[in-house]
């Protein structure tokens, strides 16, 4: 069941130095290319990047949260066209969370890296810099970066008793399930 999935996952920042095979690579592509968007009108782009230099070079994208990519064997930016749909972030969003969980169904750990609204330095912004990294051509802007690869940490699914329940109302805001619904 998909919720047994769900409770396993969780975000994966150290990895085995060993490669993801190039069968998992294009299931992960697979998977993002069937991610639902607004209308239908995908507006991302997916660079995939496995080069260590590259790599190296991403995991600088921010002063936080970025530098576990040194150590992944595979990095999705997952970029997209704002021209093409308003709600782009949406539907990039919802593409890189699908490469994290077909990640994990893979047997591959992995960790979302934000990079929209976030500064590489005072002088520009992460998405700036990741642009120039991947060369993204004028118009293209990465959302997220999805560090991929063989966990070299394990982690335990979060349990039942820690999830807020009570952020959660029926019918009305703040109206908790009647006993027995
Ligand atoms: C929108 C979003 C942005 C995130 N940005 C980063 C990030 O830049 N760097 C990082 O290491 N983790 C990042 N994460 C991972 C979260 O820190 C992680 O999901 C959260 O701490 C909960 O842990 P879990 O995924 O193991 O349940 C991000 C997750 C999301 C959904």
């Amino acid at each position: 069941m998909f919720i047994e999935l769900l409770r396993e996952r969780r975000s994966i920042r150290k990895f085995e130095d060993r490669p993801v095979e190039r069968e998992k690579l294009d299931l992960l592509i697979e998977a993002a290319l069937r991610a639902p968007s607004s209308m239908g009108r995908a507006p991302w782009r997916f660079v995939v990047v496995t080069e260590r230099e590259t790599i190296d070079k991403l995991a600088t994208a921010k002063p936080h949260g970025a530098a576990f990519l040194k150590g992944a064997p595979l990095v999705i930016a997952v970029c997209a066209d704002p021209r093409e749909a308003d709600v782009w972030v949406e539907d990039a969003s919802i593409a890189a969370l699908i490469l994290h969980l077909e990640a994990h169904d893979l047997g591959l750990g992995s960790c979302w890296v934000q990079t929209r609204l976030r500064d590489h330095d005072e002088q520009q912004t992460a998405a700036e810099y990741v642009a120039g990294v991947l060369e993204l051509p004028a118009g293209l802007t990465v959302e997220a970066m999805v560090g991929i690869g063989y966990a070299a940490e394990s982690k335990p699914g979060h349990p039942e008793s820690s999830l807020p329940y009570g952020k959660v109302s029926y019918q009305r805001h703040g109206t908790q399930r009647d006993v027995g619904a």
